[in-house]
C-alpha cells in the first residue's frame, strides 16, 4: 500500500497505516494549537501499536510529517534550512508516550534546541486515552521554558499559540534581520536552452537574487521523480554546497513531489521558473486589482502543490518564492486557499465589471484604444513615456510594469485616443497568471490597434515574437489591426531585419513620427471625421448622432447645425443608409 508514514512502520497493518496516513489531510482549525479530537486519535493509535507517534505540525495548522517510533522513542525531524538554521523552523512537534507519562524528556527537550522548533508536546497515553500533555518553548537560543504539564482535557491552544509568537520574535527576530537583508544566493538549473538560462538569471536577479551558478543538462523530458535525474540531482547537491547557495532554481515548471524530493536531496529552498515569476509578480503589484490578480494566480499555483505529503521547504524558508501580497498567505492549508480563492474571485469579479462599465463608457464616447504589446523589457513604458511626455515607471527589470497604465494621446487630424502600456510577456508565461490577469490582458486584446513592440537589441527577437504571437492568440487578440515596430534601433547590432516593422528607439525618438502615422492611419482605417449638416427640421437626430463619437466642434449656422466629429466607419454607414448622403458636408 502507498502511504506517507515515516519510521518503524514495520508489522503495522494497512488499515492502521492508512489511518496514520490520512493525519496528513487532517486540517487544524485557526486558534488551536492541539485538538482534542487528533489528541485521542493519536492516543488511540499509540497505544494500539504501544510505539510512540510523532506527528509535526506548520504554524498554520498543517501536518506535514507523520511518523511511527518504538514504545519508548520516535524519531526526530530536522525541519531547518540549511543556511537559516538559527531561525524557529516553523514547525512543532506532536508525540505521545504510550508509558503513560505525559512529562517531556531530556531528550525531547535537546532536540527542541538543536531542530529549534516551534514548540515540542509529549501527551502521556494510558488505556488508549491521553492522560496529560506538556509543551516547551525556546526562550531564547539556549533556554527553555517549560511550564507544567496540564491535564489533556486543559490544553491552552491561544496561549501556547502565542508563546510561540514569542519565541520567534526573541530567538529569531535579529536573525531574520540578517537574513532577508542578505540577497539569497541562488543556483540555476536548465534543461532547456542557454538563452532560457540567461533570462531565468535576470529573471532571479529582478526578483533580489545573486545567482552564484547556472547549470544546463539538456534533456528532453524530465525525470519523473527529480526532474533531472538521480545523478544529476546528487551532483547539483554537491555544487550547491559548495556554492554555499540558499536557494536553487529550476528552469521549468515542476510538480509539487518534485521539489519535495529535489529540497530533501539539497536541503536548502527549490523553487521553480512559476514561482520565481509569481514572487516578481507580487512584488510588483501596486494597484488593488494587481495585488488581487497576483494572489490569486499564486493560490492557484500552490493549490496543485499541496499534496499533504512531507514538507515542502520552499513555503516555510520565506523569501524569493514565497512572498505575496496577501499577509502570510503562503501559509495557507487547504481548506483556507479555498475560501481564500473563492473571495478574491468574488473581488476581481466586482473590479471587472467596472473595468466593463468603463470599457462600454468607452466605447459609446468613440475613443478607439491603441495598446502597446510586447515581451519582458522590451521597451513598452518607455515608449509610452516618450510618446506621452508623461512618467510611467520604466526600468531595466522584468515585468516593471504591471497595471495597464493608459494615457490619453491625439493624432494630428485631432482624433483622440486612449495609448495603453501592458504588462509584458515572456517565454513560459505561467498559466496561471494568464487566468488571473485576463481581464488586464483582454485590455490590449480588445484594442482596436495593436503596436508590437520587439527588442532589437536582443539577439532573441523572432523567439520572443513568436511567444507574444503566441499569447494574443490565446487571449484571442484576432481583430485588432497590428503595427509592428522594432525598438532599441540606436544600439541593435546587427541591425534587426523586420520586414514591414517601423524602425524606432524610444529612448532617442528616432522612428517615432513615422510610427504615429502608422497609428494614425490605422485609426483611420476605422474611424474617420466627419461634419453632418443637420437641418433645423431634423434638430432631433443631433441628440441621436452626439454620443455615437468625440465631437470635435458645433456650429449653428443660418439653415441648421455643424457638427464635426469622428466616428466609426460603422457607425457612419448606418447614419448614410438612413438618412442619405446629404447628412454629410462633402
Ligand atoms: P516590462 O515592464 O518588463 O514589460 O518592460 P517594458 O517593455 O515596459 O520595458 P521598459 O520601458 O521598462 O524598458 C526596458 C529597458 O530598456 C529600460 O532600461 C529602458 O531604458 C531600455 N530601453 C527602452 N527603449 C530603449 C531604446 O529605444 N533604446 C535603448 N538603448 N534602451 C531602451
Amino acid at each position: 500500500m502507498k502511504h506517507n508514514v515515516q519510521g518503524n512502520i514495520d508489522g503495522i497493518r494497512d488499515a492502521m497505516l492508512q489511518q496514520l496516513d490520512d493525519l496528513y489531510s487532517y486540517e487544524l482549525e485557526e486558534g488551536e494549537y492541539l485538538p482534542r479530537e487528533l489528541m485521542k486519535m493519536l492516543a488511540a493509535y499509540s497505544c494500539r501499536l504501544n510505539r510512540e507517534i510523532a506527528v509535526y505540525i506548520t504554524r498554520d495548522g498543517e501536518i506535514v510529517h507523520v511518523a511511527v517510533g518504538t514504545d519508548s522513542d520516535v524519531e526526530l525531524v530536522d525541519f531547518r534550512l540549511r543556511r537559516n538554521n538559527r531561525r524557529l523552523s516553523r514547525i512543532r512537534c506532536i508525540h505521545t508516550h504510550p508509558d503513560g507519562d505525559g512529562h517531556l524528556s531530556d531528550v525531547d527537550l535537546s532536540a527542541l534546541k538543536i531542530f529549534r522548533y516551534d514548540a515540542m508536546t509529549a501527551v502521556g497515553v494510558r488505556g488508549g486515552e491521553p492522560v496529560n500533555v506538556q509543551t516547551a518553548f525556546l526562550k531564547s537560543e539556549q533556554e527553555i521554558l517549560l511550564p507544567d504539564a496540564v491535564a489533556w482535557y486543559r490544553v491552552p491552544d491561544l496561549e501556547w499559540l502565542e508563546q510561540i509568537e514569542i519565541s520567534d520574535r526573541s530567538v529569531g527576530q535579529e536573525e531574520t534581520d540578517q537574513v532577508t537583508e542578505k540577497p539569497e544566493r541562488a543556483v540555476l538549473m536548465g534543461i532547456e536552452s542557454q538563452e532560457s538560462l540567461e533570462e531565468l538569471k535576470r529573471l532571479a536577479e529582478t526578483a533580489g537574487a545573486q545567482v552564484v551558478g547556472c547549470f544546463l543538462q539538456k534533456r528532453d523530458r524530465p525525470d519523473g521523480a527529480l526532474f533531472i535525474g538521480r545523478g544529476r540531482a546528487e551532483e547539483l547537491a554537491r555544487d550547491c554546497q559548495a556554492l554555499d547557495a540558499d536557494l536553487c532554481i529550476l528552469d521549468e515548471e515542476l510538480t509539487g513531489i518534485q521539489v519535495r524530493n529535489l529540497e530533501d536531496l539539497l536541503r536548502i529552498k527549490v523553487i521553480d521558473r512559476t514561482a520565481l515569476i509569481l514572487d516578481i509578480f507580487a512584488q510588483r503589484a501596486v494597484s488593488s486589482e494587481g495585488k488581487l490578480q497576483v494572489e490569486l494566480a499564486q493560490l492557484q499555483y500552490q493549490s496543485t502543490r499541496l499534496i499533504g505529503q512531507g514538507l515542502v521547504l520552499s513555503r516555510l524558508a520565506g523569501g524569493i518564492g514565497t512572498r505575496g501580497p496577501g499577509e502570510s498567505q503562503l501559509e495557507m492549508n487547504r481548506r483556507r486557499i479555498r475560501e481564500r480563492v473563492t473571495e478574491l474571485k468574488r473581488r476581481l469579479e466586482a473590479v471587472e465589471k467596472q473595468r466593463e462599465v468603463r470599457r462600454k463608457n468607452r466605447e459609446k464616447n468613440g475613443t478607439p484604444v491603441v495598446a502597446l504589446v510586447g515581451y519582458t523589457n522590451s521597451g513598452k513604458s518607455t515608449l509610452l513615456n516618450t510618446l506621452t511626455g508623461s512618467d510611467v515607471y520604466a526600468q531595466d527589470q522584468l515585468f516593471a510594469t504591471l497595471d495597464a497604465v493608459s494615457r490619453r494621446m491625439e493624432t494630428e487630424e485631432k482624433t483622440e485616443y486612449l495609448l495603453v502600456d501592458t504588462v509584458g510577456f515572456i517565454r513560459k508565461l505561467p498559466h496561471t497568471l494568464i487566468s488571473a490577469f485576463r481581464s488586464t490582458l483582454e485590455e490590449a486584446a480588445l484594442a482596436d490597434v495593436l503596436v508590437i513592440v520587439n527588442d532589437g537589441a536582443s539577439s532573441e527577437m523572432t523567439k520572443q515574437h513568436d511567444t507574444v504571437e503566441q499569447v494574443l492568440d490565446e487571449l484571442g487578440a484576432t481583430e485588432a489591426r497590428r503595427i509592428e515596430a522594432v525598438n532599441k534601433c540606436d544600439i541593435a547590432d546587427p541591425w534587426p531585419t523586420f520586414p514591414g516593422a517601423v524602425m524606432i528607439s524610444a529612448k532617442t525618438g528616432a522612428g517615432l513620427e513615422e510610427l504615429k502615422k502608422k497609428i494614425a492611419e490605422a485609426l483611420q482605417e476605422n474611424y474617420s471625421q466627419v461634419t453632418f449638416v443637420i437641418p433645423f427640421s431634423k434638430y432631433g437626430l443631433t441628440a441621436q448622432i452626439r454620443p455615437l463619437g468625440r465631437v470635435v466642434s458645433e456650429e449653428h449656422t443660418d439653415t441648421g447645425t455643424e457638427l464635426t466629429m469622428a466616428v466609426s466607419r460603422e457607425d457612419l454607414n448606418r447614419l448614410l443608409r438612413q438618412y442619405g448622403s446629404e447628412l454629410v458636408k462633402s
